[in-house]
């Protein structure tokens, strides 16, 4: 398993052949998924261990994909520690009563070991996938600190995600303590997948490309760093995605990340421009050409390549995850595309 080239790309050690997997492979795209899920809430099928164990294969299984991502959502583990929050379809997560003030922090439930013990349907799920996808290995996530906590102070999606900006700066120590309190959730429930047998790590903070710079280092990456701490003494990659953070990278990076997913706004080669020498990429094929052509597919997919040709590692992925509307067979064959490309001419 440790051999698996997409593992060894994300070391920073090359493979002739790309290796490839897609965010949000699992899901609404499939048909398969929308027939196993009928009848059962999203946040629900999350904590079914063979349920989300068999969603987590099916798009390996179809698309031949080089890893699997743990099906359940950046909200699951607040669901687990109590919280009440639900995934309104064509919405997104929905919280019932938003955290914005000092007693809504303080009514925050402890993460002892309660938690702990909430977390078993992930490891039972984590282990019964592992055990399916043999030598595929599997991808554990966790949302970052500002993405989830954005769901929990704005109470649902949000455009510019105002509230949580503007608690940052007017109540900057409250920020602190929620924040805090969002990283070892999610750190814990990313140190339970790697436990039970995931074999690297994606950190999604979505929604940081509406942060500037200053606002970053300051007020979110000591709890990014404080979630990805939680996974730093296993032997696992750890990767850092935003999107719309081109100006983040590096911040990214250096709250503990080893390996930087970048959006497809940006050309890999210019991401590799800012990062420090030998960092490993993933990314960055626009979703959009999964709606147009196969010849303008394959181009964009061989730009992509190119674009990552002087990385010391490169995973190629989406810039974002796939779109619920995605013919899968277009994933199909652009999996096979790939992997008939030989790097070493890109
Ligand atoms: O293939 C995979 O990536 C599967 C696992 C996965 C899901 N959510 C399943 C899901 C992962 C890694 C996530 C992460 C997630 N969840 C993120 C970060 C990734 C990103 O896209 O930026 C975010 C921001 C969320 C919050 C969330 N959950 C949103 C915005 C939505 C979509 C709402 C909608 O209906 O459009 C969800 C729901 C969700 N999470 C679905 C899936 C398969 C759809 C649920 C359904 O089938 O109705």
């Amino acid at each position: 398993m440790a051999d698996a080239s997409l593992l060894q790309e994300l070391r920073g050690v090359r493979a002739p052949t790309p290796s490839v997997w897609f965010m949000r492979q699992a899901g609404r795209s499939l048909p398969e998924y929308r027939s196993l899920r009928e009848g059962t809430t999203m946040l629900d099928s999350c904590v079914r261990p063979d349920m989300a164990a068999e969603i987590t294969v099916q798009p390996v299984r179809r698309h031949r994909v080089d890893a699997g991502i743990f099906f359940s959502d950046i909200v699951v583990p607040a669901r687990l520690a109590g919280l009440g929050v639900e995934i309104q379809p064509g919405v997104g997560p929905v919280f019932d009563h938003p955290v914005r003030t000092e007693a809504d922090i303080d009514a925050l439930p402890a993460l002892g070991d309660r938690y702990e013990a909430a977390l078993e349907p992930i490891r039972e799920a984590v282990r019964l996938t592992v055990a399916e996808l043999g030598t595929t290995p599997l991808i554990g996530f966790a949302g970052a600190p500002f993405t989830v906590a954005s769901y929990m102070v704005e109470g649902g999606p949000s455009r510019d995600h105002l509230r949580t900006r503007a608690l940052m700066r007017s109540r900057p120590e409250l920020w602190a303590r929620l924040a805090a309190w969002v990283a070892e959730l999610s750190g814990r429930f990313l140190r339970a997948q790697v436990l039970a047998g995931a074999s690297a790590v994606q950190l999604f903070d979505s929604w940081v490309g509406s942060l500037g710079e200053d606002v970053y280092r300051t007020h979110v990456q000591a709890h990014s760093a404080a979630t990805l701490a939680h996974v730093a003494d296993l032997p696992v990659p750890r990767i850092h995605f935003g999107v719309g953070a081109a100006h983040l990278l590096t911040p990214m990076l250096e709250a503990g990340a080893t390996a930087i997913g970048v959006d497809h706004r940006l050309r890999l080669d210019r991401a590799l421009g800012v990062l420090p020498a030998g960092t490993p990429v993933q990314g960055n094929i626009d979703p959009a050409v999964l709606f147009t052509s196969e010849e303008a597919r394959f181009a964009e997919a061989r730009s992509v390549l190119t674009a990552g040709a002087g990385a010391s590692g490169h995973v190629v992925n989406l810039g974002h995850g796939v779109p619920p509307t995605t013919d899968p067979q277009v994933l199909t064959d652009l999996v096979a595309f790939l992997h008939a490309q030989d790097v070493r001419r890109a």
